[in-house]
């Protein structure tokens, strides 16, 4: 098969899991699929996330209760949840961390941190807890392709109680907070057909 066709075949057969076999995933699946979290790319390259992989199954079903009692939590292999940083405030240490790995020129480095504060230093705490979660969101969508690349199924879930997660997991709530929860593993059953818009529905080009 050519890559566009093996690519859209991991798309088509990615859905969103309801129920999995319990199957765990072998390490090096695993660590595939977090891999493509980890260079996902980031708003000036901060990386505002943390990938926790919870393998624990009294933990699993701990989270489920608090996450409308959805069956995938506790059936998946490993449930990731991904936690949204929120020390990034251009004063922060994370961030000055972060953005010094360029090995920018003082000058240079100045007029960087010059953007960054007036992008993310004007705006509400919520706001900015909201921008680390976008963030969040483009590494799930890479970890969920990859894994339906190499025969692996997911589910997106953020029908979950955030601070009760973040309180099972003994998250620091000073620094992060739970975005998005997703298990992995095998699907227990068929997955229904696909319901999208047409291209021409959801794409418009101005010529
Ligand atoms: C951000 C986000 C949150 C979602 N939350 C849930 C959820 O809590 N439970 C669930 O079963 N599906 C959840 N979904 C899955 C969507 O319902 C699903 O992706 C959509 O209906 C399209 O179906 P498909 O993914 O099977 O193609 C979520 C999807 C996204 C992107």
């Amino acid at each position: 098969m050519d890559s566009k066709k093996l690519f859209l075949a991991a798309m088509n057969y990615r859905h969103a899991c309801k129920l999995f076999d319990g199957k765990k995933i072998p390490a090096e699946d695993l660590e595939f699929i977090l891999e493509a979290g980890r260079l996902s790319p980031s708003s000036f390259g901060i990386e505002q996330w943390k990938f926790v992989v919870v393998q624990n199954q009294t933990l699993k079903t701990e989270i489920e209760k608090v996450s409308w009692n959805q069956p995938q939590i506790s059936t998946c292999s490993d449930l990731l949840v991904i936690l949204a940083r929120k020390d990034v405030r251009s004063s922060d240490v994370y961030t000055k961390k972060q953005l010094s790995r360029w090995g920018l020129a003082e000058d240079a480095f100045k007029g960087l941190m010059g953007i960054y504060k007036g992008w993310v230093d004007g705006r509400d705490d919520h706001t900015i807890e909201m921008w680390s979660e976008k963030q969040c969101y483009i590494a799930a969508g890479n970890m969920m392709t990859a894994a339906a690349f190499i025969g692996i199924d997911s589910c997106p879930i953020e029908g979950f109680e955030y601070a009760k997660v973040d309180a099972l997991l003994g998250v620091d709530t000073s620094v992060y907070q739970s975005a998005l929860v997703i298990p992995f593993g095998y699907r227990a059953n068929e997955q229904r057909g696909k319901h999208r818009l047409s291209l021409s529905e959801v794409v418009e080009f101005k010529k």
